[in-house]
């Protein structure tokens, strides 16, 4: 008998046939009703059992999270809530489920519960539509780059290098903790250390990519990237996973450009091919929204507000407009926000970036033209000498999303900027090479992968969106 997922069975007219499948269960009523799941699609397969025809010891170990594999006819269902359901005629335990300790029972978790229970919690109607919408973005954003002529870059996991300059970084190392070789200076011997040098955990690949976007033209990387920032926050990940397109010779409205067809693309994807989860989903929302006070609650369902942004311009608003607003802005004037905007040059916590967004402009805001000492060391010097070509995507409900920018292309300035900052040449050698040979303008941006799953999913915490969150104090499973 052919075996099917549900998503099959249930999209397709079988009516009448002889099917089997397998999943685990959901629950069981009346000893004749199992609700199974094989998490190809949200919705179960009603089975229905006869249970004169089957032995009571076994029916017995039909409970809640145990595998089984059913194999019956496929007829029109009878009753209401389904479409088919399966005439069971064999019934295979396949992995029994102890109902008194599986921790997934039929009714509402909370979602700091199911964390502590992460390799059980995909089987959660939640979860299982979270990793589902998950997946799906992460194959549109490779498809969206494949069809627009990039190349997909696989840029190392360890380096030698700090990207963002920011050295929240983990360290590489196979020398002895306790007893580390030493200089005669009494610092770690690191040419010593498995490659002769201090290496550690890639904060962002984009370096590595600018060297390929000044050979193949326009490539991407989407990887694993890791902060050792103590940012213990629903936004912050120690691991998480970044989009990276750099694109030869584009400047900065080209990158904000990309940027927002990009996401808006990924997006409609979703709306597109992700349905029934995201209707879950913001069903879940909405549920969530009635336990918060009026004033925080979200006034666009999930699905509405993806269209919003999937059928609208983002707004493009620079660094010294947006502090304008924000010296003038009703709770910075009677302090209400944590850190209250004084002058130019003051860096935008993330209360800011949503005060512009949610409040403000009620769209995503494109943020460009930031002062260059708030910004990271690669990118390009505006004739002003004070700001930098760099772009931030801020969302509502969510803050940033993007942080890019046009590259410094010039070998001086960027020379000039690297001794300013205290960074050793020798160590960019590679990086200043590309500003050499055949340099010219080029552009990028980096799209936190976990933000865009939040924002699409309408989930509220970073560590709901993806497998297994590693946060301070936390690496289980
Ligand atoms: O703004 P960031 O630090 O930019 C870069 O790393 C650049 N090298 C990107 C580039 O130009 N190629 O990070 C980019 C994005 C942020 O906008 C945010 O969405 C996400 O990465 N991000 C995090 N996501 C989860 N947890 C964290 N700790 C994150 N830090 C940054």
């Amino acid at each position: 008998m052919k075996s099917y997922s549900i998503k099959e069975l249930l999209s397709s007219n079988l009516s009448l046939q002889e099917v089997s499948v397998e999943g685990w269960v959901k629950t069981f009523r009346s000893n004749r009703f199992i609700a199974l799941n094989d998490g190809s699609v949200l919705s179960n397969i009603q089975c229905v059992v006869d249970f004169e025809n089957f032995d009571e010891a076994l029916l017995k170990q039909v409970s809640t999270g145990a595998a089984l594999k059913i194999s019956g006819t496929l007829v029109e269902s009878q009753g209401r809530g389904q479409s088919v359901e399966i005439q069971v005629k064999e019934l295979e335990v396949l992995g029994t489920s102890d109902p008194d300790t599986y921790p997934i029972q039929p009714k509402k978790h909370s979602l700091e519960f199911l964390r502590e229970k992460a390799h059980l919690r995909v089987r959660t109607n939640t979860f299982a539509a979270v990793m589902r919408v998950r997946s799906a973005l992460s194959f549109a954003i490779h498809k969206y780059f494949q069809d627009n002529g990039f190349y997909n870059v696989h840029t190392p996991i360890i380096t030698g290098s700090d990207a963002e300059g920011a050295g929240e970084m983990f360290r590489v190392s196979t020398l002895d903790q306790k007893k580390p070789p030493l200089t005669e200076d009494g610092e770690i011997d690191f040419k010593q250390d498995f490659f002769g040098k201090e290496t550690n955990l890639t904060v962002s690949g984009q370096l590595e990519a600018e060297t390929f976007a000044m050979a193949l033209g326009k490539v991407y990387t989407f990887g694993p990237t890791f902060r050792a920032e103590n940012s213990n926050t629903s936004r912050h990940l120690a691991e998480f996973w970044m989009i990276e397109p750099e694109v030869a010779f584009n400047d900065l409205d080209a990158n904000m450009d990309l940027a927002e067809d990009f996401i808006k693309d990924v997006i409609n994807y979703v709306l597109e091919n992700c349905n029934e989860d995201l209707q879950f989903l913001e069903k879940r929302l909405i549920d969530e929204e009635k336990t918060k006070p009026q004033a925080e609650r979200s006034d666009m369902p999930l699905i509405e507000k993806l269209k919003f942004v999937a059928d609208n311009n983002f707004k493009r608003v620079s660094y010294t407009e947006a502090i304008d607003i924000l010296k003038n802005c009703k709770p910075n004037k009677k302090k209400k926000f944590q850190y209250v905007i004084e002058e130019w040059g003051a860096d935008l916590q993330s209360e800011h970036e949503r005060y512009l967004v949610e409040k403000h402009f009620n769209c995503p805001v494109i943020l460009f033209d930031y002062p260059a000492d708030i910004k990271a060391f690669y990118m390009r010097l505006n004739e002003d000498g004070k700001t930098v070509r760099a772009m931030d995507i801020l969302f509502p409900g969510i803050g940033e999303i993007v942080g890019g920018s046009q590259r410094e292309e010039r070998l001086d300035v960027l020379k000039e900027k690297v001794a300013a900052l205290g960074i050793d040449e020798e160590e960019l050698w590679w990086y200043l090479d590309l500003r050499k040979f055949g340099t010219a303008v080029h552009s990028g941006f980096g799209l936190g992968f976990e933000r865009l799953v939040l924002f699409a999913t309408g989930m509220g915490n970073i560590r709901d969106v993806i497998p297994f969150p590693r946060t301070p104090q936390n690496a289980e499973f």
